[in-house]
């Protein structure tokens, strides 16, 4: 399987870089970066881009992809509507139909538990978060909508958000007892790895729409 990620530098798209270079089933990576990440692996190239917008120089990259895993994304705390949706629509979807048509190829995208499908509702990160969500859906290849709530980073995985690294600090220590009192809206970086290798490598899930207990059942079973 050959992987396009987005976001590897994120929390979560360190996890899930972690989970494709440890998997047998993945040939390739090709990471696409604003910096360089900082270290090398011979299944792993780096493509530094500017233009998140716009991927048309990079079609020759696409080409070979099997699975598309877009870790990319803000939170939305202290931005307008518009700054949000350009970083979480615009160039989610740009990264949507840049890629190749190949209806057998896997689209996963992380949006967040609460994302409103309706895109009517009263909260602005998760109207937008739906609308993305809708727009993939509706595109000719396997997409499939990660909704995680809390996630635990593993590994040494960070967030590149001062704030919530911040958060980390004062409730990773909490992990065992949120996994016992609310284990519905638990998962992990590398829980969330494993599922998205899971659902690319046996060409789809049954739920195009995933929550904690969907990606942790995955993440157990997909290996
Ligand atoms: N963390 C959570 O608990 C959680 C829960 C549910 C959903 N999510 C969602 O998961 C996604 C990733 O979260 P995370 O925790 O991994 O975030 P993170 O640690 O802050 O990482 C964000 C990633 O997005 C990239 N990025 C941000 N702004 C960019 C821009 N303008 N241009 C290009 N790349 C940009 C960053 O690249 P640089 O290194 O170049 O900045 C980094 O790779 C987000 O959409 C978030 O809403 C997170």
């Amino acid at each position: 399987m050959n992987v396009l990620l987005f976001g590897a530098s994120g929390m979560i798209g360190q996890g899930v870089l972690r989970e494709c270079l440890l998997d047998d089933r993945v040939e390739s990576v090709v990471a696409v970066v604003r910096k360089p990440l900082g270290f090398t692996h011979p299944k792993l190239r780096e493509v530094v881009h500017e233009d998140f917008t716009d991927f048309s120089s990079l079609a020759g990259e696409f080409k070979a992809v099997d699975a598309c895993f877009f870790c990319l994304g803000i939170s939305s705390a202290r931005k307008s509507e518009e700054e949000y949706r350009r970083i979480t629509y615009d160039y989610t979807l740009a990264a949507a139909r840049a890629l190749p048509s190949n209806p057998s190829l896997t689209f996963t995208y992380v949006s967040g538990e609460g994302t409103d499908s309706t895109e009517s509702g009263r909260s602005m990160w998760a109207r937008v978060k739906g609308r993305t969500e809708n727009d993939l859906l509706a595109m000719p290849f396997h997409a499939y909508m990660f909704r995680p709530g809390y996630i635990q980073p593993l590994h040494g995985a960070t967030s590149r958000t001062r704030a919530y690294r911040l958060l980390y600090v004062g409730v990773s220590w909490l992990y065992p007892l949120l996994r016992r009192v609310i284990p519905k809206h638990v998962t992990t970086t590398e829980n969330l790895g494993r599922a998205m290798l899971a659902v690319a490598g046996a060409g789809g899930a049954g739920e195009h729409i995933l929550y904690s207990p969907e990606i942790n059942r995955l993440a157990a079973e997909g290996r």
